[in-house]
């Protein structure tokens, strides 16, 4: 039995990088979204609102009915919705993943690797005034529920780890963001790396825990940030006030 990948909010930005890496690696995949994707997909799509998630239950049936049992379930879901950004986050960050993980868990194949990898932020330790409270307390109880999940589906063999990207540049928007040489080279002189982070990156770790190549990594939160969490916020300062010495 192979096992599809389902990937929650794989229709755009990081989840449809996510989305393409496990397509070209001949897997079946089935996204969860809102909204159906205009033309042919390569892969199943399976309308849900997280706002309301009226039937998580049902939601886990549809994708399982499309592709069969679970290998891999991604989470990548960003709220974007109009109503009070608080309520939103908690919902659509934390209530629907946790409501989700039960509705899946039934419903993974039963031998060989099996894991589930949740798109987080460094916002979920530490923080910052370009994303509202809500951002900021979703992201870290979504930490505190992978770490909970590894505990208790880790007796399933079913891995659950957190990834917490820095700001990535998304393949719909990064002509933008590489046409500010303010803005480049910023990211070169703070990254330790010396240059703005990919989609492409963090769809790197995913692919990775999502591979028995992460055999024994469980219950991990693991920054793609290029070095930027190691750095103490002084050296910073200092270097970004020109009083380097
Ligand atoms: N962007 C960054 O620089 C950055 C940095 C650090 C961490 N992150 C994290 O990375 C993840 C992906 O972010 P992104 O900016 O790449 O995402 P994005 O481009 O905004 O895409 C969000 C995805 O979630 C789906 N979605 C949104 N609201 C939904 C809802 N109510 N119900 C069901 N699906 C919904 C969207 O599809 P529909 O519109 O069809 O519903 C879409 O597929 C998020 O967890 C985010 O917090 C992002």
């Amino acid at each position: 039995m192979k096992g599809q990948v389902v990937v929650v909010g794989g229709t755009k930005g990081l989840g449809k990088v996510i989305t393409e890496r496990f397509l070209s690696q001949g897997q079946a995949v089935t996204v969860l979204s809102r909204t159906r994707p205009e033309g042919e997909l390569a892969y199943a799509h399976v309308p849900c609102n997280l706002e309301t998630l009226p039937d998580p239950a049902a939601t886990a049936a549809a994708a399982v009915a499309a592709n069969g049992p679970v290998r891999y379930l991604v989470f990548c879901q960003r709220y974007r919705g109009s109503g009070d950004p608080w309520d939103g986050e908690m919902q659509v960050t934390v209530n629907a993943t946790r409501q989700l993980l039960q509705a899946f868990a039934p419903h993974f194949v039963h031998e060989g690797d099996r894991a589930v990898a949740v798109v987080s932020s460094v916002y979920a330790q530490f923080v910052g005034g370009s994303q509202p409270d809500g951002y900021h307390v979703a992201k870290a109880g979504l930490n505190a529920l992978v770490k909970y999940k590894a505990w208790e589906l880790g007796r399933q063999g079913i891995r659950v780890n957190a990834i917490l990207p820095l700001s990535y540049l998304k393949p719909e928007s990064q002509h933008h963001f590489l046409g500010n040489q303010q803005l480049v080279d910023l990211y070169q002189d703070f990254v330790p790396l010396g240059r703005v982070g990919y989609a492409a990156d963090s769809a790197n770790l995913v692919e990775f825990l999502c591979s028995d190549k992460a055999s024994f990594i469980n219950g991990q939160e693991i920054f793609v940030d290029g070095g930027v969490s190691v750095v103490w916020p002084e050296e910073l300062a200092r270097r970004m006030a020109g009083v380097d010495k």
